[in-house]
């Protein structure tokens, strides 16, 4: 039997603001599985400010990721449950990640090497695998060797990567951690409900007097989601042997190095990517941090279904969410009327 699907297609490249009138929305209409597929129902998408960057017409050339496609759904971290399937591999009940975003069914092929099975157990929900965690794990402890007394300071503390980093130095025993932000709900977000020790909103007056204040002994890590004048003012704070580790440049803006306290202070500055690679060391400490109670999956849900995805990544990338925004792609069920 034939299964209704909706899809949000991007149709025309933004020149300037994303807006709704760049996607439609329409139904279509998936076979059953042949030899060796399985038909996945999408639970949960999450969406990200990278995705901009991907719809333009010629993207990064070193983006590590493949650019979206005109007239297609576009890629995007997704969680599913297997509907039916005729793979050796998959079973009707199985959870799986897949990077299928924009839709609510997919047809997936075995040996397609986009999927992976998911412990239905790990984790106390499906959403909580639509983590930044592999990234802010490489850049905290592989990078920014984080560790017990650190004063360690995340820019754009309450994006998705940024939320779980933070946390990550938390739990890892930093002596300090610092965020910066662009509102005072997320800097309450940040300090009340990730435990964040302090946070600044960087609209609020030159950074680096915000930083100064909060941070008056130094930086021992630096994790960088915004370059520009966030960075030039955490180089000017650095710890002897500070570590630094670039991850992003939200500002759009490359900043000025200061060879002086680089050098003169042995700063390490070490960029990386790592786009949706699975890391075991971080899966593990996850899930026993949530397990204890000692680590929020720090997310927002905006509710609606396909039919909400273009609406909900205009208002990402308007910065109106905190930790990872997440599209509830399944519907809730119906409750039947009493008769
Ligand atoms: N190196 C890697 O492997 C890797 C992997 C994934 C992501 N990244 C990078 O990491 C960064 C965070 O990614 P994400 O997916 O976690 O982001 P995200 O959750 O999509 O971040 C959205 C938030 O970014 C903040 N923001 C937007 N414009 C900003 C600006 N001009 N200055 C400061 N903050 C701004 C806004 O929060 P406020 O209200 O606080 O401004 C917004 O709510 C990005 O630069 C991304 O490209 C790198």
């Amino acid at each position: 039997m034939n299964t209704y699907a909706m899809e949000a297609r991007l149709i025309a490249r933004p020149s300037a603001d994303l807006g709704e009138e760049h996607f439609e929305v329409v139904r279509t209409e998936i076979g059953p599985p042949g030899e060796g597929e399985f038909l996945v129902r999408n639970d949960w998408m999450a969406l990200s400010v990278v995705m901009r960057e991907l719809m333009a017409a010629e993207p990064h050339p070193e983006l590590p990721m493949s650019a979206y496609e005109l007239g297609e759904p576009p890629w995007a971290p997704t969680v599913g449950t297997v509907l039916a399937s005729r793979s050796g591999g998959y079973a009707a009940g199985d959870l799986v990640l897949h990077l299928y975003g924009f839709r609510d069914h997919v047809l997936a092929a075995e040996g397609d090497e986009t999927v992976t099975k998911l412990d239905p157990g790990l984790l106390p929900g499906p959403e909580y695998h639509l983590n930044q965690g592999a990234t802010a794990w490489r850049g905290m402890v592989e990078i920014g060797r984080a560790g017990p007394g650190d004063t360690v300071f995340v820019s754009g503390a309450s994006t998705a990567v940024g939320s779980v980093a933070g946390q990550i130095a938390r739990c890892l025993g930093a002596g300090r951690v610092i965020g910066s932000t662009g509102s005072k709900e997320k800097i309450g977000y940040l300090v009340n409900e990730l435990g964040f020790d302090a946070a600044f909103d960087y609209h609020d007056g030159p950074v680096a007097e915000r930083l100064a204040e909060l941070a008056p002994d130094g930086i021992d890590v630096f994790f960088d989601n915004v370059a520009g004048e966030q960075f030039e003012a955490a180089l000017g704070l650095a710890a002897p042997h500070a570590r630094f580790a670039l991850c992003g440049s939200l500002s759009g803006r490359n900043p000025t190095l200061d060879l002086e306290p680089a050098v003169l202070r042995d700063v390490s500055i070490r960029g990386f990517t790592t786009p949706y690679e699975r890391c075991d060391a971080w899966i593990e400490h996850y899930a026993r941090w949530v397990r204890e109670g000692r680590f929020v999956f720090p997310h927002t849900v905006v509710e609606g279904g396909v039919a909400a995805a273009p609406g909900a990544l205009v208002s990402q990338l308007a910065g109106r969410f905190r930790g990872t925004a997440l599209l509830k792609l399944r519907p809730a069920p119906r409750v039947p009327r009493r008769l």
